[in-house]
């Protein structure tokens, strides 16, 4: 399976901080924001990875994750000079996903939660056309609703309603077969001049062939799109890991959990970055590894 970070659009919300970089590569405490859904496609066991950028900060990205080697990726990239919509990535990602299942996430979406792994690989094994995710909101008129029926059954989506049929919000990463470029191709951009994933997700629901899976309450969802949301993501990350010790987002870690990489080659990721305390724990993640401390994860990839 192939996937597709978008990383493009002019982040208008964050402005002034998005007129010079990419809000992508902004900090999410320890780390630039990206790094949450690499990290995320990696633990679902894709490691052939689109990255879709501005023209202007393309070479940022590429300084910053060049072409994946050093993870055991592969990494390409492509820019999309007018942020034409989320579904224009698989225009501008035709090449790339050519003949095969893909899996698209939100550059600037930050999943965390212990079973995320293991549901994305499941609903992406059983997949017929397309799977979206549902997660419970508070404020779902803000985002992609899915309305089900009683028996749990998807019935329509709707694009930041102002009347929500439910409050289930449908987060950014999804996984499409093979079709999903001819989809795209011929859809017409919305009202607001954008071509819509949620007109995409809807082809596949008429189709028959939408899943729908809950993330249920072990994954938190959160989005990095405005100030005060960054800010909140950013205490997220921080409490996390200073309540457990642990690193989120570490794709050095990841890399060297799924077998993508050894530890000696993830201490020497960590030794390159070692004035920091990130790089400090790279390091000491390496050294845990190879002493057989630390539970390995499963490598299989999809
Ligand atoms: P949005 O939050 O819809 O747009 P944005 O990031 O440009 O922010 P704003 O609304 O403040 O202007 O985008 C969601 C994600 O998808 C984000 O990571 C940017 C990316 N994106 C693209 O890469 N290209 C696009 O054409 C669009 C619409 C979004």
């Amino acid at each position: 399976m192939k996937g597709i970070i978008l990383a493009g659009g002019n982040g208008t919300r964050l402005q002034p901080l998005t007129f010079a970089g990419s809000k992508q590569l902004a900090p999410v405490y320890d780390k630039p924001m990206i790094y949450y859904p690499l990290s995320v496609l990696m633990l679902a066991g894709v490691r052939d990875i689109l990255i879709v950028t501005r023209p202007n900060d393309l070479p940022a990205f590429q300084t910053l994750l060049s072409d994946g080697r050093q993870l055991g990726l592969n990494i390409d990239y492509a820019t999309q000079d007018e942020p034409r919509g989320i579904a224009d990535a698989f225009l501008v990602g035709a090449d790339h996903i050519r003949g095969e299942q893909c899996a698209l996430i939100l550059g600037d979406n930050l999943f965390h939660g212990a079973n995320l792994p293991t549901l994305l690989r499941r609903s992406a094994l059983k997949m017929g056309g397309c799977v979206l995710f549902g997660q419970e909101v508070a404020d779902p008129e803000r985002y992609g609703v899915a309305e089900i029926d009683p028996r749990g059954e998807l019935v329509s989506i709707e694009e930041k309603p102002r009347h929500p049929r439910s409050n289930l919000a449908i987060p950014g990463i999804y996984f499409f077969d093979a079709q999903v470029s001819d989809i795209a191709r011929d859809l017409e951009p919305s009202a607001r001049g954008e071509l819509e994933i949620t007109d995409v997700l809807r082809v596949y629901l008429k189709m028959g062939t939408a899943e729908l899976v809950w993330l249920g309450r072990g994954v938190t969802w959160l989005d990095t799109g405005t100030h005060e949301s960054l800010l909140e993501a950013g205490a997220f990350v921080r409490d996390t890991q200073r309540r457990q010790g642990i690193r989120l987002g570490c794709i050095e870690e990841i890399a060297m959990h799924m077998g993508y990489i050894e530890p000696d080659d993830c201490r020497a990721l960590g030794a390159g970055m070692g004035n920091s305390p990130y790089g400090e724990y790279v390091m000491e993640r390496a050294r845990l590894c190879s002493a057989g401390v630390l539970p390995p994860l499963p490598s299989e990839g999809l």
